[in-house]
């Protein structure tokens, strides 16, 4: 008569190992994790350091936009331990335009407390002076840009986070997938992103999620992917 191994026994008697994450659509009630997730993520960072509201305010459009794609990756608790975000390019001008103004205030109390503020708010206002002078014809300084699809045909990957009490455990491989799979899904071509060039983290998920470097710019580094699988 023939017997399994006991090692065998024991294994096929414990019960499967409960999963870890599983990654669903974002919807507006994991706004509240997401904000955790990022403050966490990116403690740094200028939309962190403009405030929890601002990132509250942030996500909330990001969730309820028409063309935004959003992936969470929640724990067996339903604790949000990472996201992407992103979608349809244009959302970021609409964010700018329509959401920024109602935070201005507590935008201002935030630079005049914070000289990190200042200087991100100074960036940003040169960006868009160069942007005005540049649709008025004006001869300005060009940023060094790659060049992108057609509009219409690419999808533009804005966040990814991962809480750093998860990282390492294939969430972020886990999101970049879920976000490609969407994009398909919305007949999008090619997904773009850019990232800054001292975050290692990311550039080595990128790379390892088939993204290719279309420009390295003191400023940043430029990926582009095809959705294809
Ligand atoms: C970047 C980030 C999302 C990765 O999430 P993660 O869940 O830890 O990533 P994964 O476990 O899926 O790892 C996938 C790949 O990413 C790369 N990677 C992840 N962490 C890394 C690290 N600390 N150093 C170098 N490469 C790293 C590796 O190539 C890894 O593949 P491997 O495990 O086969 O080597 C996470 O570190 C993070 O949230 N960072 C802070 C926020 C951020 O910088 N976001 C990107 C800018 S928008």
């Amino acid at each position: 008569m023939s017997r399994m191994p006991a090692a065998r026994d024991s294994a096929s008697r414990r019960p499967p190992a409960a999963p870890r994450y599983t990654v669903v659509a974002g919807s507006p009630a994991h706004v509240p994790g997401i904000v955790a997730c990022h403050a966490a993520a990116f403690p740094d960072q200028f939309m962190t350091l403009l405030g929890r509201e601002f990132l509250a305010g942030y996500y909330r459009f990001y969730l309820s936009a028409p063309g935004a794609i959003n992936c969470v990756a929640v724990g067996p608790d339903g604790t949000v331990l990472g996201f992407v975000s992103g979608g349809a390019p244009e959302l970021r001008e609409r964010f700018t335009r329509e959401q920024v103004p109602r935070h201005a205030v507590p935008i201002l109390l935030r630079a005049a407390r914070d000289p990190r503020v200042r200087a991100r708010l100074a960036v940003h206002a040169r960006a868009a002076l160069l942007g005005l002078g540049r649709r008025l014809g004006l001869k300005v300084p060009t940023p060094d840009e790659p060049p992108m699809d057609p509009p219409g045909t690419w999808s533009s990957l804005l966040s990814i986070a991962v809480r750093p009490d998860a990282g390492g455990q294939g969430i972020g491989s886990a999101l970049m997938e879920a976000f490609r799979r969407a994009s398909a899904q919305r007949g999008f071509r090619w997904m773009h992103l850019s990232v800054h060039n001292d975050n290692p983290a990311a550039i080595g998920l990128y790379r390892s999620s088939g993204w290719q470097v279309l420009l390295v710019t003191p400023g940043g580094t430029y990926f582009r992917r095809a959705v294809g699988a």
